[in-house]
C-alpha cells in the first residue's frame, strides 16, 4: 500500500503530529486535529521560502558568504508612511519594504477599511500598490472606496484567489505594497484542501513570504480571527511575518484600538487608536482623552490610572461596583483585564487590609474598551475597589498607578516620569504611586505627588 502523503494539524495553532490527537500538546485545544496533506518540499517549504532574504553576497559555488556587522550600510533603509500616523506608530514608524504584514481581527472590524484607505494614501503619494481581495468584487471594494472618499490618483485591484496567479500577477507588475484580503481565502491549487485550511494559509503565507523577500514588496496579510482568538487555523502564521497587528474593540462601538503584537522593526504592545466614522476610520489623535469621555464625577468606584501601552501613555478610567450580594455564592467579573488579577487583588484587600469583601459582589470594569494586561493599573483597581465598598468618593483631579504585590507593598512601574508627563497634560492635580518610583522623579507644577508604601496607606490616602 502507498504510504499516505497527510498529516494531522490542529486548527487553532497549527501544531503538526503523524496521527489524530484529542487535545492538542501545543495548544491544549480540544477537538481540533483535521487531516490535511503534509506540507509540501517541492516548491515553496519552509526550506526555499528563505531564497532572496535580504541580500548575502553569494560566494563560491552558491554558498553564502558571511559579512562583517560593520560593512552593512543602512542607507537604504527607508520607510514608506501610510499617511495615517496612528497606524505608522504601530509599524514602527511606516512600512518596510520587502516585509510581511499580519493584520488580524473580528470579522467586520475594520481590517479591509484600513487597509482600503492606505492603499488610498500610498497610491496618492505616488507610489505603486496592489489590491487583491479574494473576499470582495470589484463593485462591492469601489462601493467602499467611495464611502471612505476621494482616491486622487488610481489605484491596481485585483479580484484573485489561485496563488499561481497572483503569483505570476506580482511578478509582471512589482508593485511596492500588496495587500492580501484574506489569506483564509487564498489557495494552491497543487494542495488538495479547502481554502483557510492549515496546509493551504501556511503555503500561501510561505509564498507571500518568499514573494515579499524576493521582490521587496511589503505585504500585508488580513487574516480573521476565530471565536477563539486566534486567527483561523494557523497561529503557524504569526511566528513566519515580521509583523503581527491585532485588531481590538467591540465591532458595536465606534473605536478601533490596533495594537502590534509582534514587530520585528519596532517596538510592541504599540497602540493606534481609531474611530470607525461613516467614511472610514479616523484617527484618534488623543486617546486618554477619548477614554475619559463621559466619566462620572463624584462617583464612588471610578478610579483613573495611567497604563504604558509600548511608548504611549494612557490614561484609563477603573470602575468597580461592590455591592451586597444575595446568594450564597458571591459573583465576581472583570471586563478589560485580567479576571484572575483581580481576584488576587481582592484577596490581597482581604488579607492585608481586613476588609470584607466574602459577601460582596464585584463587578470591575475598564471603560474605554481598551484591555489593559500592565500591572501598574492594580493600585488603581485596589483603589476602585474599596472605594466602591467603602463609599469614599474619590477627587476629580485623582489618579492612582502602581503594582500590587502578594503582601500587599506597592511596587514600582515602568517610566514613572512618562506617565507624570501625561497626568499633568490632562489636567490632574493628584497622583497616588508608588513611593520607590518618587526617587528622581521631577513633578510638574500643580500636581501632587502622593508616594505609598502598601494597601493600608493606599487606604488613608483615599480616607
Ligand atoms: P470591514 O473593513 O469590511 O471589516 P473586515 O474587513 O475586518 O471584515 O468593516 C466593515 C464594517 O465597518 C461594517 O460593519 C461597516 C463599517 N463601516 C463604516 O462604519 N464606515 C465606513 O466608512 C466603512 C467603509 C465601513
Ligand atoms: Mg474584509
Amino acid at each position: 500500500m502507498a504510504k499516505k502523503d497527510t498529516s494531522f494539524f490542529c486548527k487553532e495553532c497549527g501544531y503538526e503530529s503523524g496521527r489524530w490527537l484529542g487535545q492538542c500538546p501545543g495548544c491544549k485545544a480540544w477537538n481540533s486535529f483535521v487531516e490535511a496533506p503534509a506540507a509540501s518540499k517541492s516548491k515553496s517549504g519552509s526550506g526555499t521560502a528563505r531564497v532572496g532574504f535580504s541580500g548575502n553576497p553569494a560566494g563560491f559555488g552558491g554558498i553564502p558568504a558571511p559579512v562583517n556587522l560593520n560593512s552593512i550600510s543602512l542607507e537604504s533603509e527607508e520607510r514608506i508612511s501610510t499617511g495615517m500616523k496612528e497606524f505608522d506608530r504601530v509599524l514602527g514608524d511606516g512600512i518596510v519594504p520587502g516585509s510581511l504584514i499580519l493584520v488580524g481581527g473580528d470579522p467586520g472590524i475594520g481590517k479591509s477599511t484600513i487597509l482600503l484607505q492606505t492603499c488610498r494614501n500610498l497610491a496618492d503619494a505616488g507610489r505603486k500598490v496592489l489590491y487583491i481581495s479574494g473576499e470582495e468584487s470589484l463593485k462591492q471594494i469601489k462601493l467602499r472606496a467611495m464611502r471612505i472618499g476621494e482616491f486622487k490618483r488610481d489605484l491596481r485591484l485585483l479580484c484573485e484567489t489561485s496563488l499561481d496567479r497572483i503569483e505570476t500577477v506580482l511578478e509582471q507588475e512589482k508593485p511596492e505594497i500588496a495587500v492580501i484580503d484574506s489569506i483564509q481565502t487564498m489557495y494552491r491549487e497543487d494542495i488538495d484542501s479547502a481554502p483557510g485550511s492549515v496546509s493551504q494559509v501556511r503555503e500561501s503565507t510561505n509564498l507571500f513570504l518568499k514573494i515579499a523577500k524576493g521582490l521587496g514588496i511589503a505585504v500585508f496579510l488580513v487574516g480573521h480571527v476565530t471565536k477563539e482568538g486566534t486567527v483561523a487555523g494557523p497561529r503557524v502564521l504569526e511566528h513566519m511575518v515580521d509583523t503581527v497587528l491585532y485588531f481590538e474593540g467591540d465591532r458595536y462601538a465606534s473605536y478601533r484600538i490596533l495594537r502590534s503584537v509582534k514587530n520585528r522593526f519596532g517596538s510592541t504592545n504599540e497602540i493606534g487608536v481609531f474611530e470607525m466614522k461613516e467614511n472610514g476610520l479616523a484617527e484618534v489623535a488623543n486617546p486618554s482623552e477619548y477614554m475619559l469621555n463621559g466619566r462620572p464625577k463624584g462617583a464612588s468606584g471610578s478610579v483613573v490610572s495611567c497604563t504604558v501601552e509600548g511608548t504611549r501613555p494612557i490614561l484609563v478610567e477603573i470602575q468597580a461596583l461592590v455591592a451586597r450580594t444575595n446568594f450564597g455564592m458571591p459573583r465576581r467579573t472583570a471586563a478589560g483585564t485580567d479576571y484572575n488579577r483581580v481576584n488576587l487583588l481582592m484577596a490581597v484587600l482581604e488579607k492585608r487590609l481586613g476588609l470584607s469583601l466574602a459577601d460582596y459582589d464585584a463587578y470591575l470594569n475598564v471603560a474605554g474598551g481598551l484591555s489593559v494586561s500592565e500591572p501598574a493599573i492594580d493600585l488603581a483597581i485596589v483603589a476602585a475597589l474599596i472605594s466602591s465598598r467603602c463609599d469614599f468618593i474619590p477627587g476629580d483631579g485623582l489618579i492612582v498607578f502602581g503594582e500590587v504585590g502578594l503582601s500587599g507593598e506597592i511596587r514600582a512601574v515602568s517610566q514613572p516620569q512618562t506617565r507624570i508627563a501625561e497626568v499633568a497634560k490632562l489636567g490632574f492635580t493628584e497622583c497616588i504611586l508608588p513611593k520607590v518610583s518618587l526617587d528622581g522623579l521631577r513633578a510638574p507644577g500643580g500636581i501632587r505627588l502622593i508616594g505609598v508604601e502598601n494597601v493600608a496607606e493606599l487606604f488613608q490616602a483615599l480616607k
